[in-house]
């Protein structure tokens, strides 16, 4: 069940307007450009963000995540032939046999591979996942070190902000972290809309998986070698995973 921040629908309206600076997404486009890609599978797309990028590009991309509200902004403000939408998760997108060994990438940007908190679910989207990209098709996707203890800067005090938004006017919001329970961070993240006064929260629990951990699930999921990086937009904070299927 995806965060309100993803499937309320006038939360994902502004998710972008909210995070504009989307420069992280550089480390995945340079992978397209080093692998060759030309068929990408973006594993929780969210908005839509990358995969718009991508297909701007001539790149076609299958965005899959379970935020229908997410997926509609994704419809909404990426017109191209070259992208398609799926409501829905990684299995479901593997249960079409057409998509089966199809992809040369498969992403994860952002925090999603931070989203799984569950083994089970981590895994079935990996096999998933797997079964998806053709023979030396690879799989990336970042997490963040857990001895960075990012969560710290999760606070209101460094995190709030107040936006015009086009369309809303002024719209404040920012992240609280409110419990840390081993590898299991959980933040809330309201967002006041001024010009009418609407609050709505929004509470996310990610996962600190260690890269010992990451690298055996990948592993287990049929993944042949798994290369680790230091993520090129955070460096010595995140871990930017490379897996050949
Ligand atoms: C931080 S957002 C990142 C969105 C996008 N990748 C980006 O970079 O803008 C995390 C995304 O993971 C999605 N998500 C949550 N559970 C998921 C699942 N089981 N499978 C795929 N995506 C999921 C959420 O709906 C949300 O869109």
């Amino acid at each position: 069940m995806p965060d309100a921040i993803f499937s309320h629908p006038r939360l994902a309206r502004v998710y972008d307007p909210l995070d504009p600076d989307r420069s992280d997404l550089d480390t995945y486009v340079d992978l397209i450009d080093e692998f060759g890609a030309t068929s990408v599978l973006d594993v929780g797309c969210g908005t839509g963000t990358f995969a718009g990028r991508l297909a701007a590009r001539g790149i076609r991309v299958l965005g899959v995540d379970p935020a229908d509200a997410s997926i509609e902004v994704a419809r909404s403000k990426v017109n191209s032939d070259n992208a398609e939408w799926v409501v829905g998760t990684a299995p479901v997108v593997a249960a079409v046999p057409a998509r089966q060994k199809h992809y040369d990438l498969a992403t994860m940007t952002a925090n999603v591979a931070q989203v799984f908190l569950d083994d089970k679910e981590w895994l079935s989207t990996l096999l998933a996942v797997h079964s998806c990209l053709r023979e030396g098709g690879q799989l990336a996707f970042e997490s963040r070190r857990p001895s960075d203890r990012a969560w710290e800067r999760w606070t209101k005090e460094l995190s709030r902000q107040l936006v015009e938004v086009a369309g809303e006017g002024p719209v404040e919001d920012w992240v609280q972290v409110t419990a840390v329970d081993g590898e299991l961070v959980t933040f809330d993240s309201p967002t006041i809309f001024h010009a009418d006064g609407e609050r709505i929260d929004s509470t996310t629990t990610l996962r600190f998986r260690t890269a010992e951990a990451l690298r055996q699930s990948l592993e287990e999921a049929g993944f042949l070698s798994v290369e680790v990086r230091d993520l090129p937009y955070a460096p010595g904070r995140g871990w930017l995973f490379i897996a050949r299927a």
